[in-house]
């Protein structure tokens, strides 16, 4: 009977130790999760992760290389017990990645995500002084990169000039091509500075982008005042529509007709004034009267486009966006939408913008990133432009020109930096953006040398 029991225990023990095996083996350790780096510095930062079940350590890589051919010294597999390890002994104004895998008795995870950080370097470190255009015009499938500008900057000679023919390959008009700027009365039209902006285009072969035929912040007092019907006041906007466009036939190969239709919330119809005087088909109205004065003008290739901002972020209105865009479609009259982008170092997600743009390639439109710039103050919460802000926005410039880049080459249309000096910039002044202290948001800074936002522009076409 002893003997009995005793058996019974051997089995018993036996049985517990081989199905414990058996679990450990079918169970695979979990691939650890890396999350952006923390306390970025010159020299260093700290790499984060998150805890994997059953780990008992961690082996973390770093490299100079997004491929990982090398490593740092010392963060080749680099044993850590801890959910994150600082860093140290790298160099300033540098790009790096790591990625981590768990570690336990037995086994060792697949690698995690990999993070990229640049070290914040002190200042000084030279910019590429390679020209923007130059550089684009050499891809497979080039575009347009624009700049904002205003006709006083056009003199011959000056630094804009200088800057402008070297770099860039097309214009918009920052304000002086906007209904309230050429219509001074009705059926008066004062043409001397739009005139002088698209003959600066069409003189240095910069291609010259119309911007906005119809925008409900740019009215002219007239206009607003108009005492006719509702009748009367639309015969007012297509007459001004036809008359702009056919004067400018053949010489701006792009319009804005519509800017900034759709309400911020919900995703409804902005309730301009001409919403109020013609009706929720007043967009595709404007794109008709634009598209018949190019027709009629002999212009069969003029492009016409719908402009707005924040699409990529706020989902109702890029939704609603794309619902006048399919009804514009309907009656064939829209080529392209403009993405406005003025941006922050924090927001759109790269996630955000290329699903924002890939509905408008779905569609077959051609894409206009229309008036790029990107704050670093948005909070206000710096009083001078930081080493982390400089390179936080070369990396989100980066980005911007890789994703556009990355578009297919009917798609391509052109990326426009809405200005050229920080200093200049609208963004620190503007009372609707409300944070009225410093910005940088630009390429150039306010001496016009190139900012590290600029190499970065340059680094996106790689
Ligand atoms: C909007 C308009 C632009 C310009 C900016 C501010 O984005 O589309 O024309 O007025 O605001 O500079």
């Amino acid at each position: 009977m002893k003997i009995k029991y005793l058996l019974m225990l051997i089995c018993l023990v036996f049985l517990n130790a081989c199905s414990k095996d058996d679990n450990e083996e079918a169970s695979i350790l979990e691939t650890p999760v890396a999350n952006p780096a923390k306390d970025i510095n010159d020299n260093g930062f700290k790499a984060k992760w998150n805890y994997v079940s059953n780990s008992k350590s961690y082996l973390l890589d770093v490299s100079a290389s997004e491929d990982f051919a090398t490593f740092i010294p010392n963060y080749n597999a680099k044993e850590v017990t801890d959910l994150n390890e600082v860093v140290v002994g790298l160099t300033g104004g540098t790009q790096y990645f790591y990625r981590v895998r768990a570690k336990s008795d037995t086994q060792i995870s697949d690698y995690s995500n990999v993070i990229s950080i640049v070290t914040t370097g002190s200042s000084g470190i030279p910019e590429d002084p390679a020209f923007l255009k130059v550089k684009v015009n050499q891809l497979a499938n080039p575009f347009f990169v624009g700049m904002a500008i205003k006709a006083s900057q056009l003199t011959n000679g000056s630094p804009y000039d200088v800057i402008l023919k070297n770099e860039f390959s097309s214009i918009s008009a920052e304000y002086e091509m906007k209904m309230d700027q050429i219509s001074t009365a009705s059926g008066v039209y004062n043409w001397t500075t739009a005139d002088k902006i698209v003959a600066y285009g069409n003189a240095n072969n910069i291609n010259v982008h119309g911007h906005a035929l119809v925008w409900h912040n740019a009215v002219p007092q007239w206009l607003k005042d108009f005492s006719g019907t509702d009748a009367e006041f639309a015969a007012e906007v297509k007459k001004y529509i036809t008359v702009v466009v056919t004067h400018y036939a053949g010489k701006v190969k792009s319009w804005d007709v519509v800017n900034e239709a759709v309400d911020d919330n919900g995703g409804t119809m902005r309730n301009t004034i001409f919403l109020q005087r013609m009706g929720p088909n007043y967009v595709k109205d404007c794109f008709q009267w634009a598209r018949n004065a190019a027709i009629a003008a002999g212009d069969t290739s003029l492009l016409l486009f719908y402009n707005d901002y924040a699409t990529s972020t706020n989902i109702a209105k890029q939704d609603k966006v794309f619902s006048i865009v399919d009804d514009l479609k309907t009656s064939n009259v829209i080529d392209g939408l403009g993405f406005q982008m003025h941006n922050t170092y924090l927001s759109p997600t790269k996630a955000q913008i290329e699903t924002d743009l890939k509905r408008a390639v779905a569609k077959g439109l051609k894409i206009h990133v229309s008036e790029l710039d990107i704050q670093v103050n948005q909070f206000n919460d710096i009083s001078s432009f930081t080493n982390e802000r400089r390179l936080a926005q070369k990396e989100k410039y980066k980005e911007m020109v890789k994703i556009y880049n990355s578009l297919p080459a009917a798609n391509k249309y052109a990326l426009t930096i809405w200005g050229m000096k920080d200093n200049e910039s609208w963004i620190p002044y503007s009372t609707e953006l409300n944070h009225p202290g410093n910005d940088w948001p630009l390429l150039y800074d306010s001496n016009f040398a190139v900012k590290s936002s600029h190499t970065g522009f340059l680094e996106g076409l790689n």
